[in-house]
């Protein structure tokens, strides 16, 4: 009896020790009790929409289906989901999933221009859009924030990145979470975002898409991985596995990824999902014999759940059977899966509802026009050209003055063109100047030059010429990769033209990338760059134009002179010869001894620097920033210093500036950067006002990732900049204790 009752008081005790389920967890329990295997793996696929074909629907019938990818006719969708829900056996619905990238109907500018904006409140905005237009679809799932670092603008795929720094990736997809998300999936036109591509995608060999990549962990922690920690900290939803093998292990079967760092370091309760076929794309990496065996390895890495390679559909159940995967692992990639759609009130509200006129509305368009105005980068501007001024006639030329479809960048399966407001149909409604259009090329890789001379004849008619060149949208974003990343076509030619009427000449950069347009640059009066801005590019270029905005932009990754440089990035490390005593190629004498020049790090063709550094943004006024003042020399490890600089506007516009706040570990027991991003503030100063802006720094801040792999911060001295740039600035310096 005694035994007994010291047994009862046991249990108690445990159970009153042990936290209870939340509720949710014990529908998913509750549900999973009933599940067959079948039905788990069923809900691990994720298929192609293929409208309400037999196929399709028997399949969801049969419980064989999770999420369905690429529907977007409403009644389609409900459709699939009354079947998923009436007749299937357990009455579980489907997830349906689109690629929204920069926007559903309304696209907002690529999301590499997002990021030039640096204010992350524009860029939640435009997920918000984004979100509403596309749930008002039946997509209740978007495969967006990419948050890959990206280095090399000869990847296509930059373009739908936020750049090359690791801060602003994670301020700016934390934001974009948020904006998908809001603060309850649940909400109707919520969506669940996904970060991607975990990871390291953004270091592919050669800037060539899908390619290898080997990255040192201790700079997979400090570079790459801490924007997709940032978003899981955000709630980000799902994450989705990247094509590339990270030093020799593809990501879709990297347990060490996906499970030691994903899960037990970072506590996701998240879903994990492959790219399109990168569970079968392990066979030609080789890494796996088949598809079987690459099923076994991605159900091993704890991915949850398979983009069609219908590895998990055909072989899940026999791995089980043969003791290769355990059941409990599939319960647990069931149970994100299930929790996902239990997040999203799928249970509750499977149907998506009629909205009235969900897409384009004003305040939407309204909204990307404000993004695509942020987005611009004001890159040089002589004589201050900009705002035209005094001009009667302004020649609007150039392939991507009139090209609806190639403003909107890649990765818009759903924009409509004709939706789309192009610099010359914005110029048209100007009252300021009239306006020829001429664009001389029909499309930016054009190479004839018949046009070219009426675009010259319109410039001679003009009093400044606006010419808009760039990438048509076909040539960045995924598998666009270029090796020469300058002005495809007769461009350069056609610039060379145009200058050579003596007009004042600005060019309107509209690209997928950084390109590199050292030439171009060196003969226009002004370079306004635009990453595609999207629907309302055309609007934004013209109050850009005309002085009714001021451009405000900064440069989320570098410029490089010559493709030669790259990685090119602000963030490198010193090296043990950093550049001076820079002689050029074309000023070594001939016959010189082998160390008589230089013996520096640099280029003998490009020197050191790029064309245009990461943070680089003119403004129509001018900002002067005065030495950064610290509240303290010395940061304790508990505590924190408050750095502030007085910022006035020289000028005549009132503008917002852009602050940046950089630091340097002057020595450490692995060589540091010598700048990196701390934070940054976008403020409003009116014309001959002075702003006081102030940062907080921790020592958090300063840690980075030693050999151990552990993150802290050494004692030392360390600089601090706020700057306009990664390049400009007077350093304070203080000490860590
Ligand atoms: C492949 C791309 O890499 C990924 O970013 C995208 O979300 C999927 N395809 C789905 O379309």
């Amino acid at each position: 009896m005694k035994n007994k009752l010291l047994w009862f008081a046991t249990i108690a005790l445990l159970a009153a020790c042990t936290p209870a389920k939340d509720s949710t967890e014990q529908k998913i329990d509750n549900l999973l009790s009933q599940m067959t295997l079948e039905e788990k793996i069923g809900q691990m696929n994720q298929l192609n929409g293929m409208g309400l074909s037999d196929d399709l629907t028997g399949q969801i019938r049969a419980g064989q289906v999770g999420s369905i990818l690429n529907e977007v006719n409403v009644d389609v969708v409900n459709e699939l989901q009354r079947i998923a829900v009436e007749e299937s056996r357990l009455g579980i619905p489907l997830i349906i999933a689109r690629d929204v990238i920069h926007g559903f109907k309304t696209i907002f500018p690529i999301p590499l221009g997002q990021a030039a904006t640096w204010n992350p409140a524009v860029v939640e905005a435009g997920a918000r859009v984004a979100a509403e237009e596309s749930a008002a679809s039946g997509i209740r799932w978007t495969f967006s924030p990419m948050i890959d670092v990206s280095r090399d603008p000869r990847w296509g795929r930059i373009a739908e990145s936020y750049g090359e720094d690791t801060y602003l990736s994670a301020v700016m997809g934390a934001a974009t979470v948020k904006g998908y998300q809001t603060d309850n999936l649940a909400n109707p036109t919520a969506i669940a975002a996904c970060a991607k591509h975990f990871c390291g995608y953004g270091v592919s060999e050669s800037g060539k898409d899908y390619n290898t990549t080997w990255i040192p962990e201790v700079q997979l922690r400090d570079v790459y991985l801490p924007p997709f920690k940032a978003v899981a900290d955000a709630g980000c939803a799902t994450f989705m596995c990247s094509f590339n093998d990270i030093n020799g292990v593809p990501s879709t079967g990297n347990a060490w990824l996906n499970k030691d760092i994903l899960r037990d370091e970072w506590n996701y309760d998240g879903m994990l999902v492959t790219d399109w076929g990168s569970m079968e794309q392990m066979i030609p990496h080789g890494f796996c014999s088949d598809l079987k065996h690459a099923a076994e390895v991605a159900a091993n890495a704890g991915v949850d759940m398979d983009m069609m390679s219908y590895g998990y559909t055909q072989y899940l159940k026999t791995l089980v059977e043969e003791g290769k995967v355990k059941e409990a692992d599939i319960d647990n990639a069931v149970r994100n899966i299930l929790r996902l759609k239990f997040r999203l009130g799928l249970f509750e509200n499977p149907y998506t509802a009629k909205v009235e006129n969900p897409y384009y509305r004003p305040e939407s368009l309204e909204k990307a026009k404000q993004a695509a105005i942020e987005s611009a980068v004001l890159l040089k501007n002589d004589k201050q050209t900009l705002p035209l001024k005094d001009v009667r006639t302004v020649a609007l030329v150039g392939p991507l003055a009139d090209a609806g479809v190639d403003q909107v960048g890649t990765w818009c399966f759903d924009a409509e063109p004709e939706h789309c407001v192009t610099p010359a149909q914005a110029f048209r409604n100007l009252e300021q100047f009239n306006v020829i259009v001429e664009p001389g090329l029909t499309y930016s890789r054009d190479n004839s030059q018949q046009g070219i001379q009426k675009a010259v004849a319109a410039a001679r008619r003009a009093d400044a010429i606006v010419c808009c060149v760039g990438e048509e949208a076909i040539l960045s974003g995924e598998a666009k990769c270029r090796a020469d990343i300058s002005l495809p076509g007769a461009q350069t030619e056609l610039i060379r033209q145009l200058k050579a009427t003596g007009k004042p000449l600005v060019l309107a950069v509209m690209a997928g990338r950084p390109l590199t347009i050292g030439e171009e640059t060196e003969m226009a009066d002004a370079v306004l760059y635009h990453f595609h801005a999207g629907t309302m590019a055309g609007p934004a270029l013209a109050e850009l134009i005309t002085g009714q905005a001021v451009p405000s932009g900064k440069l989320p990754v570098t410029i490089p002179k010559m493709v030669g440089q790259v990685p090119v990035y602000y963030a490198h490390k010193n090296t043990g010869r950093p550049a001076s005593n820079i002689t050029m190629i074309d000023d070594i004498p001939v016959a010189a001894p082998q160390f008589s020049i230089g013996s520096t790090s640099y280029h003998l063709d490009a020197g050191s620097q790029p064309l245009f550094p990461f943070g680089y943004g003119l403004s129509y006024t001018t900002f002067a920033y005065a030495n950064p003042v610290l509240s303290d020399t010395v940061l304790t490890r508990n505590g924190k210093i408050t750095v502030s600089c007085e910022i006035r506007n020289t000028g005549s516009y009132d503008a917002y500036e852009t602050v940046q706040l950089y630091t340097r570990d002057l020595v450490a027991s692995l060589c540091q950067p010598v700048r990196l991003l701390k934070g940054f503030q976008k403020v409003h100063i009116k014309a001959g006002q002075t702003a006081t802006v102030s940062f907080e720094l921790t020592a958090d801040d300063l840690a980075f990732c030693h050999s151990d792999m552990r993150s802290y911060a050494e004692p030392g001295d360390f600089q601090v900049w706020i700057a306009a740039d990664s390049q400009q600035g007077i350093p304070a310096t203080f000490t860590l204790r």
